[in-house]
């Protein structure tokens, strides 16, 4: 098992390898007293890793209080995270009690945002489930649900106290969702790793998935180090995803999270390819990774729709924007972009 530290306000170390989810209540009990624990999933997961986590946990001397929700997008509502923390009420919990977040990234985003709230904020872990997940949503302490007026508008920064990522649990996760997290692997290639793109392009969906996650988390793990509450650097993590975010909300949801960030890697590459800001070329070896790994390189919406939608994202600072720009492969920049230059950028970016 390899650990990595986050070097957070409060540290916490992200344990990686297989089959290693029967450990979690004995890891979780190195950095917990052993408590009552809500364990919080959806109703997909449950079915697959459900009993053997609680199983876990109770060995480990904690009492576990399961709570399921159907498994989609639709979960990260204000709806499901007050049922949430009315359940977490109702079961009793205090200060000194805990959550598990066991799932996808839909999972401890709400969980985590619960977490953050109940009584002023409790200890959660991080147990992921999906490649998505495991090389990004559970790591770095970013929680939020969506409001109608767009994605992740209701959240907080909230560290988890362990994050425990058995790669086994990718074995039963259908293409398309190996497909959406590698989307974010391509991203923090195309951010940091040359290599990591090749081995990406060359490997598509037989990519060694354990390693490739080590890989991330040490990168994201440096970038939360620097700026854990996204003040500046941490900004570059949004690569594709304030388009990406667009997309996703315009479909309502049914396009998946990680294919948006495709759609959105796509977009920024060739828009900063034809402004001359990028090297020529690497739109189409972003898209070769993308292809190969049977992602989306088209979005279905117009620019108008998406630029209006992403001038209500979070990143946008009055009359700027900022976007985050690849100039080369492991080279990319925060730009400042005037509002009045996005529809322009976007609609460059749509086609080859
Ligand atoms: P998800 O949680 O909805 O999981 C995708 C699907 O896979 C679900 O249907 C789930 O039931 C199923 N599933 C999960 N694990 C499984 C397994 N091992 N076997 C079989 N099926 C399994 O979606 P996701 O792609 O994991 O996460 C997307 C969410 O993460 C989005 O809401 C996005 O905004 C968020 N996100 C957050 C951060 C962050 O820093 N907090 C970063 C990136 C993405
Ligand atoms: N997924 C972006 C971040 O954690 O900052």
């Amino acid at each position: 098992m390899e650990k990595i530290l986050i070097e957070s306000a409060q540290p916490y170390q992200v344990c990686i390898g297989q089959n290693i989810l029967p450990q979690a209540g004995a890891l979780a009990a190195e950095v917990l007293q052993p408590a009552t624990l809500a364990l919080v999933m959806d109703e997909t997961v449950a079915a697959y890793y459900g009993r053997e986590a609680k199983a876990a946990f109770q060995q480990a001397g904690f009492q576990v209080a399961e709570y399921f929700f159907p498994a989609g997008e639709q979960a990260k509502s204000m709806d499901r995270l007050a049922h949430l923390l009315e359940f977490l009420a109702e079961k009793g919990l205090g200060r000194n009690d805990c959550i598990a977040a066991l799932g996808g990234g839909v999972t401890g985003d709400l969980a985590g945002l619960a977490a953050a709230l109940y009584q002023r904020g409790i200890a959660y872990i991080q147990l992921p489930t999906t490649l998505l997940a495991a090389v990004d949503s559970s790591v770095g302490g970013k929680t939020a649900v969506n409001l109608q007026s767009g994605k992740n508008l209701a959240g907080a920064f909230w560290q988890p106290r362990l994050v425990l990522c058995d790669c086994q649990t990718f074995a039963t996760l259908p293409q398309a969702e190996i497909s959406a997290g590698a989307a974010e692997c391509v991203k923090y290639a195309v951010l940091s790793d040359p290599a990591l793109l090749q081995q990406l392009t060359d490997c598509a969906l037989d990519a060694p998935w354990q390693q490739i996650v080590q890989l991330c988390v040490r990168y994201k793990a440096d970038i939360v180090r620097m700026d854990e509450k996204e003040q500046g650097l941490r900004q570059l993590l949004n690569l594709g995803h304030t388009i990406g975010h667009a997309a996703e909300r315009l479909s309502d949801y049914s396009i998946r999270h990680g294919e948006a960030v495709a759609m959105g890697l796509m977009i920024i590459s060739r828009a900063a390819e034809k402004m001359s800001l990028a090297r020529d070329g690497i739109s189409a070896e972003i898209a070769a990774a993308l292809r190969a790994l049977r992602l989306p390189l088209h979005c279905p919406y117009a620019a108008e729709q998406l630029a209006e939608i992403a001038l209500t994202d979070k990143k946008r600072r009055g009359e700027h924007i900022n976007l985050v720009l690849p100039e080369d492969i492991g080279k990319c920049r925060i730009y400042p972009l005037p509002i009045e230059q996005l529809l322009p950028l976007i609609a460059s970016g749509m086609e080859d």
